[in-house]
C-alpha cells in the first residue's frame, strides 16, 4: 500500500491495536433532520474527543465540524436518494475527489446495495472510488448497505457483499454484526467494521454488540444511533472505547457507563 493511503488509513484504524471507534453522523443524508441529530453540531461536538473518526457529509462537516478540531473525517461521497423515495439503493456519487483532498479528510466512504436492481452502479462506483483514492492516496471505506431490508443481514449475504467490495479494490468495509460473524470477517482479506444499526433494546446489548463482533474478528465500529440517541451519550461512547481499546469486559463497560452517565 502507498505511503499517503497508508498513512491516512493509520489515522483512523490506530496502528497500536488495529482497532477504531469511528462515529457516524451521516445518517441525514437520506433520512434528513434525524431523532437526536436534527441539529448536527449540538450532537457530534461533545462526542469528538472520544471518536477516533467521524463519519458524516461534506455539508455537515463545512457547517458543524470544527476545522481546528483536529478529528479524522470518513466522508460520505455517495447519496442521491431519500427515504421517501422510491428506492434507497439508487445511489450515485455525491462529492468529488478534489472536494474530498480540499477538505483533507483521512478517507471517503459510499454505499453498495448487492442483490438489488441497482447493484451494478453502485459496484463501479466503489471501483472508480478506488481508482481515483490509488491516484490521491485515498483509502476508500464500502459500506454493506441493506436499504430497508434489514433482515438481509445475515453471515452469507453480508460476507457476500464485503468480499466483493474487497475484490474491487475497498481499502476497509463497514458492514453489520450477525450470526456466524467470524465467516464474513474470515472471507474479506480488508479490515472490517460494524455499524450499530437502529436503536437496540438496552445499552449492555449494544455493548455485547461490540463485543462479539471484536472477539470475532471485527477491527471496530463505525455506530452511530445507538451512541448518540442513547440517553448518555458521551457516557455511552466511551464505554464502546473502552471495550475496543482498553479490551474491557461488557460488564467492566457497562460499569463504566453507568458511572458515567450518573
Ligand atoms: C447508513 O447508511 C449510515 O451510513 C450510517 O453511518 C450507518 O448505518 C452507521 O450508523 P448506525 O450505527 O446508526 O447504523
Amino acid at each position: 500500500m502507498q505511503w499517503g493511503l497508508q498513512n491516512r488509513l493509520s489515522r483512523i484504524i490506530r496502528p497500536a491495536d488495529g482497532r477504531t471507534v469511528m462515529l457516524a453522523v451521516d445518517h441525514g443524508y437520506f433520512l434528513g433532520p434525524t431523532s437526536k441529530l436534527e441539529v448536527p453540531r449540538e450532537t457530534i461536538a461533545p462526542l469528538v474527543p472520544y471518536a477516533d473518526a467521524l463519519m458524516l457529509t461534506r455539508g455537515v462537516l463545512r457547517t458543524s465540524v470544527d476545522p481546528g478540531a483536529g478529528v479524522p473525517v470518513v466522508l460520505r461521497v455517495s447519496g442521491g436518494t431519500s427515504i421517501v423515495g422510491p428506492s434507497l439503493a439508487d445511489e450515485g456519487l455525491t462529492t468529488s475527489m478534489e472536494d474530498a483532498l480540499r477538505l483533507n479528510v483521512a478517507a471517503v466512504t459510499l454505499s453498495i446495495f448487492v442483490g438489488t436492481d441497482h447493484e451494478r452502479q453502485t459496484l463501479l462506483s466503489l471501483s472508480k472510488l478506488v481508482d481515483e483514492g490509488e491516484r490521491y492516496g485515498m483509502p476508500v471505506l464500502a459500506v454493506t448497505a441493506v436499504g430497508k431490508e434489514l433482515e438481509k443481514r445475515d453471515a452469507r449475504f453480508l460476507a457476500l457483499c464485503c468480499r466483493i467490495a474487497a475484490e474491487l479494490g475497498a481499502h476497509f468495509v463497514k458492514t453489520y454484526y450477525c450470526d456466524g460473524f467470524e465467516k464474513v470477517v474470515e472471507a474479506c482479506p480488508v479490515p472490517v467494521v460494524i455499524a450499530g444499526g437502529p436503536r437496540l433494546e438496552t445499552f449492555r446489548d449494544t455493548l455485547q454488540l461490540v463485543h462479539d463482533a471484536l472477539e470475532r474478528g471485527a477491527s471496530g465500529v463505525d455506530m452511530g444511533r445507538n451512541i448518540w440517541q442513547d440517553g448518555h451519550p458521551v457516557a455511552a461512547i466511551q464505554a464502546v472505547r473502552a471495550i475496543v481499546h482498553e479490551g474491557h469486559s461488557v460488564d467492566e463497560a457497562f460499569a463504566l457507563y453507568t458511572k458515567l452517565a450518573k
